[in-house]
């Protein structure tokens, strides 16, 4: 459950999380929203991917990241990343003493403004296999297919985002989910690590004649993160603190095709197994 909008001091510290670089997304549409903001965003990129592990193993990885970013001082935290949302977020609450905000509820909301009848999901494994989004589109009056696209952030990780490689893999896993859900509308990106295969998912869906609406959920995680803090007149800029748990040199490579923007220094940081 999403924590209460509080009205928070207008240049809070927000820290934001995800298994690797997907949350970067999420963070780049903060960054215009939320302008006078003190960022830490933490990639577990040493325990990446989330979304091929048990229920227990994401919620005490995704708890010990939490913690570190209530430690250094965020006075919200963003988790960026669908499979610690879909199957830790209560964990999570339960252990920070500041606000949380997932990504499915405004995901499925972000999908409710434009879907008239049913929703194809594509996520991890773990997410689809968590039902979150079942029953979040569900509540909301939506029909939903769930379909677990695991060779996806692989394939993003690598940085093939715009390869034919990755089209094909697509191609393949939109037909396994149109033979289920031939009447879905609204194509939504479950995982932070998919809106940077957009342009490609909408070459591919044209090509196969099937167009949808696509949405990903960092504008309206982003807006309800915004929700809990008091606009900011004075115009100070945005900070922005990485850590990652693996290699920086490849967070600050790849981190600055998600974010959109060079990366400033990336911090090396050791959780544990
Ligand atoms: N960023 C994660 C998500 O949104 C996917 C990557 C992973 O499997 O850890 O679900």
């Amino acid at each position: 459950m999403t924590a209460k909008p509080l009205i928070l001091p207008p240049n809070p510290t927000i820290g934001v999380f995800d298994s690797g670089f997907g949350g970067l997304t999420v963070l780049g549409a903060l960054l215009p929203l939320i302008p006078g903001a003190k960022y830490i965003y933490l990639g577990d990129t040493a325990r990446l991917p989330y979304g091929s592990k048990s229920r227990e193993t994401i919620a005490r990885y995704a708890v010990s990241s939490a913690k570190f970013l209530e430690e250094q001082g965020a006075d919200l935290l963003c988790v960026a990343c669908n499979t610690a949302s879909a199957l830790a977020l209560p964990e999570i609450e339960q252990a920070l003493s500041i606000p949380v905000v997932g990504v499915i509820q405004p995901g499925a909301e972000a999908a409710r403004k434009e879907s008239s009848r049913s929703v194809l999901v594509l996520a991890t494994v773990a997410t689809t296999q968590s039902h979150a989004y079942a029953e979040a589109l569900t509540s909301l009056g939506l029909g939903v297919t769930e379909k677990a696209c695991p060779l996806l952030v692989p394939l993003v990780e690598e940085g093939w985002i715009d390869h034919h490689v990755t089209a094909e893999v697509l191609r393949i896993y939109l037909a396994e989910a149109f033979a289920e859900a031939p009447d879905a509308d609204t194509l939504l990106l479950g995982c932070t690590h998919y809106p940077l295969l957009q342009p490609l998912i909408e070459r591919t869906l044209a090509q196969m004649n099937h167009p949808m609406t696509v949405i990903d959920s960092a504008a309206a995680t982003a807006a309800r993160v915004a929700e809990h803090f008091a606009p900011n007149h004075a115009g100070n800029p945005a900070t922005c603190r990485f850590y990652a748990t693996d290699s920086i040199e490849k967070f600050q490579r790849l981190g600055t095709s998600f974010l959109g923007q060079p990366l400033a220094e990336v911090h090396l940081l050791d959780l544990g197994g």
